[in-house]
């Protein structure tokens, strides 16, 4: 469903600009996907540079995973003017699979960049030195799979929209960039479960969800937008959670105890299409959504874990082996 926006809207910083200290942005977005291209930031920028006093955070993380083609945008860039008080932050464990290694970076003016580093370095943990190491070896290395990989993530969001969109009462956009899905569930809300008990919101849905079949996914009021919910794409198909298709089946097991609704046949999985060359496959049957964790090949992640380790004197032989 294109119309569902999530887009922060000129109009809505226009109102607020006058009491607002910093702005924002998170794009592409966890929870809904939305991405904003250079004319949407743009369209903000020209408010924003009518107000001097609003600092600008922009959190680029999800930058290498876009569908259709769509073309990521900074605003700093997108408008020079902002750049003084806008701080880009980006980091290592969505695009390139490396969660847990903890690795951030920002740029920005230099007083705020030091502040931060000032109060990190006292309430936080340093970043590891072999962590920082891996990610340099990461962004130095080889860089086509992200293209094939958000490919391979395209086919399993096209995938996973179409069947959440063919339930009765659920209604999914189709996000430009991450990998989550943020279906609104406003067509269950006043219906029972079958033990009776009411969904009046989001949260009692996703309460059903898990009761009912053991499906996890977070309430949209937990990020301020009701009655929607969020589904993790990363975790779907990592064997850790449930695959896909049992996923899905379960959910709409589920949703149509607590509906009550008719469900319709779903469309067969073509599977050629949810596997990308060069990458070990994620769950035999069905591949389906793969972890972003995991989706570094294996090759490359040794490579980097190699790289790393060396450069922080451990044998790399011993380490790439520990991975
Ligand atoms: C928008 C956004 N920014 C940053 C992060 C942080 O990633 P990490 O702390 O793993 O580097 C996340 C993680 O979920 C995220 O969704």
């Amino acid at each position: 469903m294109r119309s569902m926006s999530y887009h922060l809207r000129r109009v809505s910083v226009r109102r607020y600009a006058a009491r607002t200290r910093m702005v924002i942005l998170n794009s592409p977005n966890n929870p809904s996907g939305a991405a904003y291209s250079a004319r949407d930031l743009a369209a903000l920028a020209e408010v924003l540079v009518r107000h001097p006093d609003v600092v600008v955070l922009t959190d680029e993380i999800y930058e290498h995973l876009v569908y259709d083609g769509f073309e990521t945008a900074s605003i700093a860039a997108v408008d020079p003017r902002l750049a003084p008080r806008t701080i880009t932050c980006n980091g290592m464990a969505k695009g390139y699979g490396m969660t847990g290694w903890r690795i951030g970076f920002a740029g920005g003016p230099r007083e705020l960049i030091r502040a931060i580093a000032d109060l990190q370095s006292q309430n936080v943990n340093a970043p590891s030195t072999i962590g920082q190491h891996a990610a340099v070896a990461a962004l130095d290395g080889p860089q086509a799979y992200l293209a094939e990989r958000a490919a391979a993530y395209q086919a399993r969001r096209d995938l996973a929209v179409a069947r959440l969109d063919a339930i009765p009462g659920l209604a999914c956009h189709r996000p430009e960039g991450a990998f989550y899905l943020f279906p609104s569930c406003a067509g269950v809300i006043g219906k029972c479960t079958p033990d009776g008990r009411r969904i009046d919101t989001d949260f009692d849905f996703v309460t059903a969800l898990l009761d009912a079949e053991a499906v996890a996914t977070v309430h949209g009021g937990a990020f301020g937008l009701s009655p929607h919910f969020r589904i993790a794409g990363d975790r779907l198909s990592t064997g850790r959670c449930a695959a896909p298709r049992p996923g899905h089946a379960r959910l709409r097991r589920a949703h149509a105890a607590a509906g009550g609704l008719r469900l319709r046949r779903q469309p067969a999985i073509d599977r050629r299409r949810l596997s990308w060359p060069g990458h070990r496959r994620i769950a035999a049957d069905p591949p389906a959504l793969g972890s972003p964790g995991r989706s570094l090949p294996a090759r490359d992640l040794q490579l980097a874990c190699g790289a790393a380790a060396g450069a922080a004197g451990v044998r790399p032989a011993r380490y790439a082996r520990a991975c």
